[in-house]
């Protein structure tokens, strides 16, 4: 039995193969019968002839979707099938045969999909996003290892509040009372860059937002970067490389991916520094000739954003919020101490934030005040404040969220598709 993947199918034409996979779509008559197997590594068209066929021929005329198999026959090329390739099947064993398949080809709303996650995850869209998801974070570690960064695994219990106060998911420590769910590794990352000076951490980030938004997740995956000895200005060069960077891999790599999401990549392909920058100030200026009638003072919102980033035709920062608005350990501008020296990132085409970044407070008692200003106990703060005392640095960093920049590359209406199991506001199942 010489068993391959079909993505392996060029290196055995014309050989007899074996594989093993699902019936993705079937199309039989009395005498002959169209399977299209799908592996994993891809999908082909499986020909089985009721007169060359050995096993019953009438079982699988009517083989149900989704039921798993295993096929042996000849890899033929035949260039108007999917793959390049056919497999003219003379032996097919049923691994189970399926009961109807709750997802078909009728339009169903979402949340019937989402419902049915676990199996929806199988159709053509969700395997081409999941595997863009792959290349995507492939690409982010790969960006970071090729420019002296080391990883560093950060806490997901912790005791320290990193961004916002008010939407934190809290449990029971045992005897310690309370923790929190990290919404950001950051803190964390400070610790790690006196000792690696340049440093990154990807994994699970928790929002106890109560947004009902196509942008937010309560769970979803942040990688952060953290540089020593890195002002404001390096670091949004460096997030200009780094996005350019994992943009451009990505869509070189996953163009077939991306044609079935039916992406427009042209837009993308325009993503290469420098970006646009724009200070808040100038945000709102904008905002103003557009017809919002935001103040000072106040955070963007979504449909600022939007509103924004349809009119560039690059990402953009925002750079300089007022202090009021953004976390405690942002850097207190040097002439406008009512602003901090911060940048958002917002991709174009509407799609809005995709990074938050910075520069740190790296004053120490700059940095208590603020502490004390936003209401968080200095108590919980002793560890992060120590680093300010023994060898402080200028230093920066910032936080990319892999689904949006998905949803973004993708060209996806929401992030609940780009994230195997989304987590919600109404939704943890399953
Ligand atoms: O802007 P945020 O809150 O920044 C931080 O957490 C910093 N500590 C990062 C840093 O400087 N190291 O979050 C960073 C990014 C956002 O720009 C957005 O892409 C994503 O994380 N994000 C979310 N994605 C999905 N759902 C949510 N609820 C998100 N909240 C933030
Ligand atoms: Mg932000």
């Amino acid at each position: 039995m010489n068993e391959c993947l079909i993505a392996e199918f060029p290196l055995h034409e014309g050989k007899t193969v074996t594989i093993k996979g699902w019936v993705a779509n079937r199309r039989s008559s009395g005498k002959v019968s169209f399977l299209i197997l799908r592996d994993g590594s891809g999908i082909c068209q499986a020909i089985v002839e009721r007169e060359t066929f050995a096993g019953p021929y009438e079982e699988i005329k009517k083989l149900p979707l989704e039921s798993s198999v295993i096929a042996s026959g000849r890899v033929v090329a035949e260039s108007r099938s999917p793959g390049g390739f056919e497999l003219h099947v003379d032996g097919l064993d049923i691994v189970q045969k399926s009961e109807e398949f709750p997802i078909g080809k009728k339009e169903h709303g979402p949340d019937f999909l989402l419902n049915n996650r676990h199996l929806w995850l199988r159709s053509p869209r969700q395997i081409a996003i999941m595997r863009v998801r792959d290349a995507l974070v492939r690409h982010v570690r790969e960006f970071f290892h090729t420019n002296n960064f080391t990883l560093i695994d950060t806490p997901i219990f912790t005791t320290t509040v990193g961004e916002d106060s008010s939407n934190l998911f809290s449990l029971d420590y045992f005897d310690l009372g309370k923790t929190y769910l990290s919404q950001t590794g950051q803190l964390y990352l400070e610790a790690a860059i006196f000792g690696l000076g340049k440093v990154f951490c990807l994994g699970p980030t928790f929002r106890a937002e109560r947004s009902k938004t196509r942008r937010h997740l309560t769970e979803f995956w942040m990688v952060e970067g953290e540089m020593a000895f890195f002002e404001h200005k390096d670091n949004l060069e460096l997030q200009e490389n780094f996005v350019t960077y994992i943009v451009q891999n990505t869509i070189r790599e996953m163009a077939d991916e991306l044609t079935k999401l039916e992406r427009d990549i042209e837009p993308l392909k325009k993503v290469a520094p420098p970006f646009y920058r724009v200070s808040y100030d100038e945000a709102l200026e904008i905002l103003h000739k557009e017809g919002s009638d935001i103040q000072w003072g106040s955070d963007l919102g979504g449909d600022d954003e939007t509103i924004i980033t349809n009119l560039f035709d690059k990402p953009v920062f925002i750079e300089n919020y007022p202090k009021k608005v953004k976390a405690f350990y942002m850097k207190q501008h040097p002439e406008r101490p009512e602003c901090v020296l911060c940048a958002d990132l917002l991709a174009p085409e509407g799609y809005g934030e995709i990074i938050g970044g910075s520069q740190r407070e790296d004053n120490y008692d700059v940095l208590l005040k603020s502490i004390h200003d936003q209401k968080l106990d200095p108590e919980r703060y002793g560890w992060y404040l120590d680093l300010r005392k023994y060898g402080s640095v200028p230093h920066s960093g910032f936080g990319l969220g892999i689904e949006r920049t998905l949803s973004w590359i993708c060209g996806l209406k929401h992030v609940r598709e780009t994230i195997p199991f989304p987590r919600m506001l109404y939704r943890a199942y399953p």
